[in-house]
């Protein structure tokens, strides 16, 4: 009996630390929701876009890979040292992205407001 709750103990401890030293699992929907002063949450398919863009610097372009951490992190609600706000950050880089292909009349997502934030 002695024995099998050391067994335990240390198949729990095991189990634990486990959990903790594995990286932020690559997310698949992701509802971005720092700021929100005026407009809604947005919601977007990230493993979608991770899949398609594969590059994952192309958006975490801080980060090394198998690394990557929120954008909040650095860029929050106003300009934290070098880093633009949040929304800033955002719009560049996604909507950005969407409208240079709706330019090249390629599919994209959203670049209307109500688009990305849904009500
Ligand atoms: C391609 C998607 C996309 C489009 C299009 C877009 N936004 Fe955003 N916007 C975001 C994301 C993502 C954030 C960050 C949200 C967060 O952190 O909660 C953001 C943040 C913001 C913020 C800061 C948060 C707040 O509530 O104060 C404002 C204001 C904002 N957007 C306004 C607009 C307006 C106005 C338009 C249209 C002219 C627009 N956005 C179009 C994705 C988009
Ligand atoms: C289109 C831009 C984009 C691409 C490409 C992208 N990501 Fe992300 N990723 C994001 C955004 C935005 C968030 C969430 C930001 C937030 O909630 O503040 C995020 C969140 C994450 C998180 C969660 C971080 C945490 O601590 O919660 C991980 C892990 C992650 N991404 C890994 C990856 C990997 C791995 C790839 C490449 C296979 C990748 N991402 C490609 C934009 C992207
Ligand atoms: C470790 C901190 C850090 C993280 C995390 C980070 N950024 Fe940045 N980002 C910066 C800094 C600092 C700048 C200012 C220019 C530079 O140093 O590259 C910047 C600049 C940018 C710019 C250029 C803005 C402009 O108007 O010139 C975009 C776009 C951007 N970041 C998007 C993102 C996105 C999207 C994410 C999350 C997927 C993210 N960043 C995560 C620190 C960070
Ligand atoms: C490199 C280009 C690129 C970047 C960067 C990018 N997108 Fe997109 N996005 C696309 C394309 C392409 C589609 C449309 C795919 C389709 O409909 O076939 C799309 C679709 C979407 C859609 C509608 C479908 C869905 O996925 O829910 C949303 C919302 C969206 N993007 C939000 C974002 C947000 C938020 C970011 C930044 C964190 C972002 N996108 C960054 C290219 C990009």
């Amino acid at each position: 009996m002695k024995k099998f709750a050391m067994l335990l103990a240390v198949v729990m401890v095991a189990v634990f630390s486990a959990g903790v030293t594995v990286a932020a699992k690559e997310p698949g929907t992701v509802t971005i929701k720092e700021v929100q002063k005026i407009k809604p949450p947005v919601t977007f398919e990230h493993k979608a876009h991770a899949d398609r863009i594969k590059n994952c610097a192309e958006c975490h372009h801080k980060d090394a890979a198998g690394k990557e951490q929120k954008c909040f992190n650095c860029h929050k609600a106003v300009k934290t040292g070098a880093a633009v706000p949040m929304k800033d950050a955002m719009h560049t880089r996604c909507k950005g992205c969407h409208q240079k292909l709706m330019e090249a009349k390629k599919p994209a997502g959203p670049t209307k407001c109500d688009g990305c934030h849904k009500k």
